[in-house]
This record gives C-alpha cells, structure tokens and sequence, in this order.
C-alpha cells in the first residue's frame, strides 16, 4: 500500500477543496492512505498531519478557500526548513505529496523534489500567472466575481455619468484585469505588461465621453504602476485633466472568496484526479495543468523556470473593442 499526502498552499483559490476531495477519494480507491496536511508548507514543517478518509472531504466541493488550511510559510525557501520538511515526511512514512497552489507553492514543490522527494503539483492560483497551465484552479471563478462587481458599478456610472477605476488581483500578472476588462466591457485596461500614460488615459476616458458614452469603466490590475491608488493620487492632484467625476473600488480579496463554479470545480476534480494517476504510475516532479482541452503534465523545471506571457492579441482586441 502507497501513503501519500496533500496540501493547499499560497494564496487560496476557489476549487482547492475540490482538488483535496479528487485527490484523497482517487488514493483511497486505488488502495492508498491519504494524509492531508494543515497550513501548507507550515504544517508539513511541524509534522501537523492526519489520514483523510472518503467522509472527511463530504459536502467540501461547492465550498471555496480549503479545508486544509493554507500559509505563507517563510521558512521553506530555506534548505533547513525543507529539510524539516523532508523528515516530517519520513517519520510519517509519506512516500509521495501532492501541492495544490500557485507559483511560488510550485517552487516550493520544485524544491522538494530537487531533494529526492516525489512530489506532483496541481495548479491553483487565481493569479493565472503558473506556466503549464493555460488557466488554474479558480481563475474562472474569481473572474466572475470581478465580473459582478463590474457590472455592478457600471449601473451606477451611468446614472451619473461617472467614471469608475476597478481594481482587481492578479499580482505581478494583468491576466485577471485583461480578461475581466475585456468580458465587463471596460472603455480601458491598466496592465503591468503595459505602460499606462495617466495623461493618455484621461484623453481616452474624455473622449469615450465625447462618443456618447455614459460611463467610462477603467479595470486597473493590482500589479501595475499605475493601480488605483496612484491613478486616483495622479488625477487628485492634476483635477483639471479629466473633466468628469472619477470613484475607485478595490475589489481585493473579494474575489478569492467565492464559491467556485462548475469550470472550476471540474477542471480541480479533473486536475486531482490526474494528480494521483500520474503517481500510480510511477510519474512525479511535474505540474497537472490544462492545456487546450487536456489534462497534461509539465516538469516542474520548466514552470519554474518558464513565464506564462499574457496573449497581447487580447490586449489589442480590448482596446478595439472599447471604442
Ligand atoms: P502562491 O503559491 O499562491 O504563488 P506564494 O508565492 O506565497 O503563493 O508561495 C507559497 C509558499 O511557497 C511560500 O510561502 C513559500 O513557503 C513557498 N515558496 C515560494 N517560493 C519558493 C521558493 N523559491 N523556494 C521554496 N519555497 C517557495
Ligand atoms: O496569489 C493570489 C493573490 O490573491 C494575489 O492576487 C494577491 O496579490 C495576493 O494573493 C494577496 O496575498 P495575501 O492574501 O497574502 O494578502
């Protein structure tokens, strides 16, 4: 009999619990124990783990965050605390871990494994930022919250002729801000992947106006120079370039909180799933991710060491699509 063991690390994202639920019932029928491990890379530290049964993971696939518990854990970057990890893992008799998370989880993953130790990562970040993947658990979700919240201000824009700056997650990655700009038909987009001019962005703004427009939305990304924050400080202090009432809402953590929906708990059941085949097979040291439409396996050195470039034809498309 094989014991393995899975964790949820970094940032949560909705579909995490339906990852954990695909991975402990798809060990337990091949005959496997499962341990889940709490708080990430925290709890595989201390040693804070314990077998999960079928029953454990009941009524946990519509739920977003995750049962087991996540942390952003300092001490793993470090040999030493990787090797507390790694005897954790030995005194438990774990021969394989399964980490569900974004980037930096994955480099953590890759880390572990670069020790000896059999490890298969699953995608989950809402960040969309891990190579590998064309899109990660909770992506889609968060995405739709972004979504209803855009939607949401856009009605109140526009009984004032307002204009609004949204700003949405994402880290270091416009992904979230392109994709949400692009389906709540924002009049402009702010990326890290792309300068902002604020003085260029006033003109657009003053323009869509001009085309009879009776909002102007703007989804700003978290990561870019110019968030909502340094818009707001800019167009604070040069009033007179914009000519037009300006709010900003910062939707934040808003967006990882959410129940997942279908996309993502299916694409999370899928990725778990695959998880523990690849390991039945004898298959580690690689990232479960979509690609196209198939579940497929990339080295964990190649996402660790590739970047997911956001698609900048999108970016094009957006800007012809906001006239
Ligand atoms: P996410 O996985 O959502 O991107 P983080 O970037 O915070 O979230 O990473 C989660 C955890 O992964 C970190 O707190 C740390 O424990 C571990 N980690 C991140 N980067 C590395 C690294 N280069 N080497 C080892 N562990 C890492
Ligand atoms: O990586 C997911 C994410 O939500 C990012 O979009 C965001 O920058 C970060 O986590 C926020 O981290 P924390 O929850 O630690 O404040």
């Amino acid at each position: 009999m094989k014991r393995i063991a899975v964790l949820t690390s970094g940032g949560d994202a909705p579909g995490m619990n339906a990852a954990i639920r695909a991975v402990v019932r798809t060990g337990l029928n091949k005959g496997w124990e499962v341990f889940g491990i709490r708080q990430g890379y925290e709890g595989l530290i201390s040693g804070n783990m314990a077998p999960m049964k079928a029953r454990d993971v009941s009524g946990i696939i519509q739920m977003g965050g995750t049962v087991l518990g996540s942390a952003r854990c300092p001490d793993f970057r470090s040999d030493e605390g990787r090797l507390k990890a790694l005897r954790a893992l030995n005194q438990n008799d774990i021969e394989a871990l399964v980490v569900i998370g974004g980037d930096g989880s994955q480099r953590g993953a890759y880390a572990l494994s670069q020790m000896g130790f059999p490890v298969i990562g699953v995608a989950s970040t809402i960040d969309n930022d891990l190579y590998g993947s064309d899109i990660a658990i909770g992506v889609d979700t968060a995405l739709n919250i972004a979504l209803e919240a855009i939607d949401r201000l856009k009605v109140t824009a526009s009984s004032h002729q307002r204009s609004f700056l949204v700003e949405v997650m994402g880290r270091n990655s416009g992904y979230l801000a392109l994709m949400s700009g692009i389906a709540g038909g924002a009049e402009a987009i702010c990326i890290p992947e792309v300068e902002t001019d604020p003085e260029a962005l006033a003109v657009e703004l003053r323009d869509s106006y001009r085309r009879g427009k009776s909002h102007a939305m703007v989804v700003v990304a978290e990561g870019a120079k110019y968030n909502a924050d340094a818009l707001m400080h800019y167009f604070q202090k040069h009033r007179d370039r914009l000519g037009f009432d300006l709010r900003a809402t910062t939707l934040g953590h808003v967006q990882r909180g959410g129940a997942p929906g279908a996309f993502d708990r299916l694409l999370a059941t899928r990725l778990g799933a695959a998880a523990t085949e690849h390991l039945a097979r004898g298959e580690h040291g690689l990232l479960m991710g979509l690609i196209g439409s198939e579940i497929m396996g990339t080295p964990l050195e190649e996402v660790v060491t590739k970047k997911k470039e956001l698609d900048m034809r999108l970016w094009e498309l957006a800007e012809v699509l906001a006239k």
